[in-house]
């Protein structure tokens, strides 16, 4: 299985030291275990920025950079203790003396020391960075530099500013490197295999959760234990709900189902979506609708290149909605006064995309400077059309409970984009084929 070498975790950390001031020091926390119910947790996940920058899968940690004023830098990392009846318990740990080597640190220690470390580490240094979005490691930075100033011991300064570095290691995460793409290329692979048994699983009477199962089973036996995030699998009118998770009801003869799932491997997301029909055959106006939103999409990924821009591509997309609506007399009138007035967005509701990494809607900006970003080479991003019309829309009754969107994960080449989730099919022709080959 491919993972993330130290040597990476090492130049990441190298990045963004080089980014501090000299006489600096960057804190950064891993997560901590959240209750899931009295006193069982849920299954621990990893804070991605620690990971990103560490390896390390331990909750309670916390990464500690420092930049000297002569330019010499230190990695620390503070940790839980060994403690054999605690890992009898709970499971391993690596403890601070094997951190060193295995995480390629200068120093490591027990947690029982961070304060009094930290007091240490930020006396006399000028600035300290953190994760404002750390709330705990935050109260603990300011906490220190509190102290530091209440108490001048032997004319020890605190640090003049705490500064917020989240902007810095997100653009950082934007763009993926050669083995982050192959992690994420073999998590898209595990996803759309997944995708493809449950098409060739689904007929009329099976529950949503029989789908959301079988994605399960394929996700997990292929190594990604975890999916990405909760899978939706919406069948008729449940397909209209975005967030539709409780995936619960009897899947219906002459329905779609519209499954939104995506493994989690070595910390990186899958994130895809595909509709067909329950019963493996489109109806005429599930064919109409569902088409549309393929043309959309496909159009998109013939743009999505070096130098594009998100809002351009989007606004091709939404005329090919806006008109395919016109053409089946979902939405009535001149195309550009629809557009205008954004009519499409009764049933196009959501961007046509989202950047995708250790988070499924990753980090990193949209703007610079206020204007839209250009694409380059390295960012992973969905593109995800749809077309959602709920029951009681102010359109033709046949098309009422159809919702449909298509989902692909591509990462940007440097010519074009090459499609990471290619492996589940997508026109009509191969849906239906797919199905009657699964029966
Ligand atoms: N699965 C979440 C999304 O498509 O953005
Ligand atoms: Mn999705
Ligand atoms: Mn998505």
């Amino acid at each position: 299985m491919i993972k993330i070498d130290i040597s990476e975790h090492q130049t990441r950390r190298a990045n963004l030291l080089s980014l501090m001031d000299h006489n600096s020091v960057c804190v950064v926390g891993s997560a901590s275990a959240q209750t899931r119910s009295n006193d069982t947790d849920y299954c621990f996940r990893q804070d991605s920025y620690f990971w990103y920058l560490t390896g390390f899968d331990e909750p309670d940690a916390t990464l500690i950079l420092i930049k000297y004023a002569d330019g010499q830098t230190h990695v620390f990392m503070s940790l839980l203790p060994k403690d054999e009846q605690a890992e009898i318990w709970h499971g391993r740990r690596l403890g601070a003396q094997a951190a060193i080597a295995k995480l390629a640190l200068d120093n490591a220690f027990d947690n029982s020391q961070l304060e009094d470390q930290l007091a240490n580490i930020l006396s006399n240094k000028q600035t300290v960075y953190s994760l404002y979005i750390q709330t705990s490691v935050k109260k603990l930075i300011d906490q220190t530099i509190m102290n530091l100033k209440r108490v001048p011991k032997q004319g020890l300064l605190a640090p003049s500013q705490h500064i917020d570095i989240q902007s810095q290691l997100d653009e950082a995460r934007l763009v993926k490197s050669t083995t982050e793409i192959a992690i994420m290329q073999a998590v898209a692979d595990i996803s759309a295999q997944a995708h493809c048994q449950a098409m060739q699983l689904c007929k009329p009477t099976l529950n949503e959760y029989h789908l959301e199962a079988e994605i399960q089973y394929v996700f997990a036996r292929n190594g990604a234990r975890h999916p990405a995030y909760t899978s939706i699998v919406g069948g008729g009118d449940n397909a209209c709900i975005l967030h539709y998770t409780q995936n619960n009801q009897v899947l219906q003869d002459g329905d779609l189902v519209l499954i939104d799932a995506g493994g989690e491997l070595e910390g990186y997301a899958a994130d895809i979506t595909r509709t067909f029909p329950v019963n493996g055959r489109f109806s005429r106006p599930q064919a109409s609708v569902y088409q549309i939103v393929l043309d959309a999409q496909l159009a998109a990924l013939e743009l999505l290149k070096p130098g594009a821009l998100l809002p351009e591509v989007t606004q091709v997309v939404v005329e090919i909605i806006t008109q395919g609506l016109l053409d089946l007399g979902i939405l009535t009138g001149e195309l550009h006064d629809n557009i205008e007035r954004l009519t499409y967005r009764h049933y196009f509701m959501h961007g046509l995309g989202h950047y995708l990494g250790l988070d499924v809607h990753d980090v990193g900006e949209y703007k610079v400077d206020g204007a839209p970003r250009p694409l380059s080479p390295g960012m992973v991003l969905t593109v995800e059309p749809g077309i959602y019309i709920a029951p009681g829309s102010d359109c033709p009754e046949i098309y009422h409970g159809i919702g449909v969107r298509i989902e692909d994960d591509i990462v940007i080449t440097e010519t074009s984009n090459h499609v990471l989730t290619h492996q589940v099919p997508k026109t009509i022709a191969e849906i239906e084929a797919l199905m009657r080959a699964g029966v």
